[in-house]
């Protein structure tokens, strides 16, 4: 009997709902550049609070310490950043540390999970890396962060139209370790494949 055609049983089954959220590098400030410049001025205006200019989210960028905080990007198959999350950590003693969770989706991608899926990492970091309180800021008016705040659970201050939020993060144990280990693995295999298809695929 040929085997040659044979399709083992789990090959079938749809593949896991994976969102490779990959940890962003100084080397990836173009690609943040291009991001922050692909959202709607609506949008940089609920990201930071006011009608942020070029100049300043290039000077935002620069000023990012990626020694101290976090970056989480999200590619597509163009190797464009269509979602960063940013997990600013405060320089507290051990047992108040806290970070705070700033995050933009560009427009062509909203609406489709990213945002709170890179909550969900958020946190999965901060349970990982002893931060006991994740906050957030955002306008009263965003809809959609507004959405996630109450969805995650988070407890919520709002004042003159800006909403403060927060949530106690539990310790770190097995699952959690194990969880953070393969999502990272799996988002850099996911964006090694991505580079090696996109450049195969583009033109010399
Ligand atoms: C806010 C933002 C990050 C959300 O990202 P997103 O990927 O579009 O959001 P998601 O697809 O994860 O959806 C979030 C939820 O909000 C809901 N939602 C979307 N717009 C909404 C609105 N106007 N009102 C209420 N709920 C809304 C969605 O239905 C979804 O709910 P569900 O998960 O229960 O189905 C994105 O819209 C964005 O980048 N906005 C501009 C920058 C910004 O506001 N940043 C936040 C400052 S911290």
């Amino acid at each position: 009997m040929g085997t040659e055609n044979t399709v083992l049983p789990y090959f079938n089954q749809p593949a896991p709902d994976i969102v490779p959220m990959v940890h962003l590098e100084a080397c990836n400030k173009h690609a943040l550049m291009q991001h922050f410049l692909a959202l709607t001025s609506r949008d940089r205006y609920l990201r930071f609070g006011y009608a942020i200019g070029d100049e300043q989210i290039q000077i935002y960028i620069d000023q990012i310490n990626f020694d101290q905080d976090e970056i989480f990007g999200i590619f597509n198959h163009k190797l464009e950043l269509i979602a960063v999350a940013h997990i600013g950590i405060s320089r507290m003693p051990e047992d108040t540390r806290q970070a705070e969770f700033g995050v933009s989706v560009v427009p062509k991608a909203q609406g489709k999970g990213f945002g709170y899926r890179l909550f969900q990492r958020a946190v999965l970091f901060a349970r990982n890396h002893g931060i006991q309180t994740l906050t957030l800021q955002c306008l009263s008016e965003n809809g959609a962060m507004m959405h996630i705040v109450r969805k995650a659970g988070m407890t919520v201050q709002s004042n003159h139209g800006e909403t403060m939020a927060s949530l106690k993060i539990p310790p770190a144990n097995l699952p959690s370790v194990l969880d953070e280990w393969m999502q990272s693995a799996s988002a850099r295999a996911d964006l090694a494949i991505k580079k090696m298809t996109f450049r195969a695929a583009a033109p010399d």
